[in-house]
């Protein structure tokens, strides 16, 4: 896929959560290419530092569940950079619940500290920051689930990602005055060590997934970090609470 480097975020310092793999990973290395100063946020310690290596970056060993461990991330990528100007929050998990599994309280709480309660603390604490210094741009990855039809059957993954609709949608309207945009993607299905899982487990579903995609493929991971590419930059100044479907026409 195409990357064309650019100043596009020149001099911007961007911080990515998930930054260690998959979608995260491909934007890091994207933000880089058009001149961001990029914070590779993840609970991976190894894969990450390696990605902000690539990257010329900042590795923070970040739990996207905990405050302190943001307060942490903000306060470390200030030092490093001065200031913080983005913020793309893809870390995320897969759910393991469908309608008929029987109950599984700790499936829950784990999908939805890391899916919903991380997005939560992400635009409470870095868009306060950003609301501070009266700039910035939240890119929130939600997921195509979280659209009509409900295409996946991952019922408390579906969940949170129609949570992580409302959360930006209300961040965005509460910090619009303040110079701050937020915004929210909704990938399809991406070729990520995510879904690799499900494919082995499974290729035939898998196979019947991909027919159902208009564009007959799934995307590569770049093609999301095009994506929030374009909303972290000043090509979309007048763009905020959008939802950004990026599924290859899935849920058209
Ligand atoms: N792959 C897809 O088909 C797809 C489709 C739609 C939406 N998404 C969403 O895109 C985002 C990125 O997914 P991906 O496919 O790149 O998955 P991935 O598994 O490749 O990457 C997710 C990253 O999140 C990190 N992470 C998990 N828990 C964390 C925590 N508590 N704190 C900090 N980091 C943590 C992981 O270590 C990993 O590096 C997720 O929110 C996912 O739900 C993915």
């Amino acid at each position: 896929m195409v990357q064309i480097p650019s100043q596009l975020l020149s001099d911007r310092a961007v911080i990515v959560t998930g930054g260690a793999s998959g979608i995260g990973a491909a934007t890091c290395q994207l933000l880089a290419s058009h001149g961001a100063k990029v914070i590779v946020a993840d609970i991976q310690d190894q894969e990450g530092r390696q990605i902000a290596a690539d990257a010329g970056g900042l590795f923070v060993q970040h739990d996207t569940r905990d405050p302190a461990s943001w307060a942490r991330l903000l306060d470390a990528g200030k030092a490093a950079f001065g200031t913080i100007d983005g913020l793309v929050a893809a870390a995320g998990v897969k759910g393991n619940t469908t309608l008929r599994s029987d109950p599984d309280a700790a499936d829950f709480n784990r999908t939805v500290s890391v899916n919903q309660l991380g997005i939560l603390l992400g635009v409470q604490i870095i868009g306060e920051y950003m609301r501070s210094q009266a700039k910035g741009a939240i890119v929130n990855i939600a997921s195509a689930t979280g659209m009509p039809p409900a295409i996946s059957k991952d019922i408390v993954y579906v969940s949170t990602k129609w949570a992580v609709r409302g959360i930006s949608r209300v961040a965005a309207r509460d910090l619009a005055p303040c110079g701050v945009r937020v915004n929210t993607i909704l990938p399809g299905l991406v070729m990520t060590p995510m879904i690799a899982g499900s494919i082995d487990a499974d290729a035939e579903q898998f196979a019947r997934a991909k027919a159902s995609i208009p564009m007959q493929r799934l995307a590569e991971p770049i093609e999301i970090a095009h994506a929030a590419a374009f909303l972290l930059s000043d090509m979309a100044t007048y763009v905020t609470g959008a939802e950004l479907v990026v599924d290859g026409g899935l849920v058209a």
